[in-house]
């Protein structure tokens, strides 16, 4: 793959995952620049605020010079057109990701046929990871630290203890 790529990873990152941030760090090998862009939902009720997530991300990914940590609203393919970018990352974790993130990559084809999706698989000690899981774990006090960054395991004890 050409080195002066500039990629978009979108998604909700809610909270990011060390399945993400595996994602992250393959992407940044193979590409000149990748934003991490939060979406701004307005259909999700999200565990995290948008300042929240782009915190732990940029917390989670200072050790990546060719990154940068953004949010956005409205349609993926118009906010990468916006930003000059030309690549979509999604990870695909297993079939089951597949029929979705095949749908919603021939969406974006069809919506700006300039903007091309490449699917990273997940690596495999990932492969059942996701912010749902996370989350669903957290909220019965169960261990998510080997799930999420350090920080992020606090903020979920803290957010999602019984007293709060
Ligand atoms: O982390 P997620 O929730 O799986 O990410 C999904 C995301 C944000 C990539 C997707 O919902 C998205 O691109 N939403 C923006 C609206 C859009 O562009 N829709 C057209 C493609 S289906």
């Amino acid at each position: 793959m050409p080195k002066n790529l500039i990629a978009i990873y979108p998604g909700s990152f809610d909270p990011i995952t060390f399945g993400h941030l595996d994602i992250i760090e393959r992407s940044c090998q193979m590409v000149e620049m990748l934003t991490v862009a939060v979406l701004k939902n307005p259909n999700k009720t999200p565990l995290f605020t948008v300042q929240e997530r782009i915190a732990q991300i940029t917390a989670a990914t200072k050790h990546i010079h060719n990154l940068k940590v953004d949010s956005f609203t409205g349609l993926t393919v118009e906010y990468a057109q916006q930003q000059g970018a030309k690549i979509l990352i999604r990870g695909l974790r297993a079939v089951s990701d597949f029929e979705m993130e095949l749908q919603m990559a021939h969406t974006n084809k069809t919506l700006n046929h300039t903007i091309e999706t490449i699917f990273l698989a997940t690596s495999n000690e990932h492969s059942f990871l996701s912010s749902s899981v996370v989350k669903a774990i957290a909220e019965f006090g169960g261990q998510v630290d080997h799930l999420v960054p350090a920080e992020i395991a606090e903020a979920l004890r803290s957010r999602l203890s019984p007293q709060n």
